[in-house]
C-alpha cells in the first residue's frame, strides 16, 4: 500500500503524515514514512537545489526534470525497494505536486508532466490524502514556520489559491484514489478521519 499526502504549503500534510505513520505502527503495521522531494540521499541533495535560492534559480521546465529526477532515485531507492518487502509507505508529496507546483504556475505545462512521469516514475498511490484549507491560513501556517526552503512560498496568496483549485480539480479527475479531507480542524480530528479511511482501505 502507497499512501501519499497532497495539498498546499502548510495545510498540515507532514503533521497528517506522521500522525498516520504513528497510527498504523501502534497496530503493529511496518510503516516507512518519507517526503519528496528527497526520502533517499541523492533526491535530498536534489531538495537543497529546487527549495533554496532565488525564485527564478530555475526555470518550469528545468524544475520538472530536477523534480522528476529526485523522485525517480526515490523510486529506485526507497520507495519499490519498501513495497516489495511489503511495508506501508507514506510518502509526504508525491507526483500529484509536480503537476501542480511545475504544470500550473508558470504556463501549462501539466502535459510535459505527464508524459514524463509515464516515461520515468509509472507509478501512482493507492490512496492520496488531500489535506484541503484556505491558502491565506495555509500560507499564514508555512511563512510562521521560517526556514530556507521558500522558493514557492514566495508564490504569494493568490498562486497559493490556484493551486488549492488545482489540487481539488485532481481529486475530480483521480476519485478512485483521492480522499479531500478538510484541513480547517484540530490536527487530532483531522488525524481521526484520516486514519479511518486508511484503514478501511487497507482492510
Ligand atoms: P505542510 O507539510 O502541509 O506544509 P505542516 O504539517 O508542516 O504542513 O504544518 C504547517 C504548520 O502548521 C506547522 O507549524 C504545524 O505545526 C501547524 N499545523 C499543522 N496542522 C495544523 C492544524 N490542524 N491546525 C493548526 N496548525 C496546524
Ligand atoms: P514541502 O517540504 O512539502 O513543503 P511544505 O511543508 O511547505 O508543503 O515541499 C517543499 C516545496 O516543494 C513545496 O512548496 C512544494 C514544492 N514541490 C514542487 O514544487 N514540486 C514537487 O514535485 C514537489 C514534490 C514539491
Amino acid at each position: 500500500m502507497f499512501i501519499s499526502f497532497e495539498g498546499i504549503d502548510g495545510s498540515g500534510k507532514s503533521t497528517q503524515a506522521w500522525l498516520l505513520a504513528e497510527a498504523l505502527r501502534a497496530e503493529g503495521r511496518d510503516v516507512l514514512a518519507t517526503r519528496e522531494p528527497g526520502g533517499s540521499p541523492g533526491a535530498e541533495q536534489i531538495r537543497r537545489l529546487v527549495l533554496e535560492g532565488d525564485p527564478d534559480r530555475w526555470s518550469a521546465e528545468t524544475e520538472i526534470l530536477l523534480f522528476t529526477a529526485a523522485r525517480r532515485d526515490h523510486l529506485e531507492r526507497t520507495i519499490r525497494p519498501a513495497l516489495a518487502a511489503g511495508r506501508i509507505v507514506i510518502c509526504d508529496r508525491f507526483a500529484d505536486s509536480t503537476r501542480m507546483y511545475q504544470g500550473l504556475t508558470r504556463g501549462d505545462l501539466r502535459a510535459t508532466v505527464d508524459v514524463l512521469h509515464a516515461m520515468m516514475i509509472g507509478l501512482e498511490p493507492d490512496l492520496t490524502f488531500l489535506i484541503d484549507i484556505d491558502p491565506a491560513e495555509g500560507l499564514g501556517r508555512a511563512l510562521a514556520r521560517k526556514g530556507t526552503e521558500e522558493r514557492f512560498e514566495d508564490f504569494g496568496v493568490a498562486m497559493q489559491a490556484r493551486m488549492r483549485a488545482g489540487f481539488l480539480a485532481l481529486a475530480t479527475e483521480f476519485p478512485g484514489r483521492f480522499r479531500v479531507i478538510n484541513g480547517a480542524r484540530a490536527p487530532e480530528a483531522v488525524a481521526a478521519e484520516v486514519t479511518a479511511l486508511a484503514r478501511a482501505a487497507l482492510a
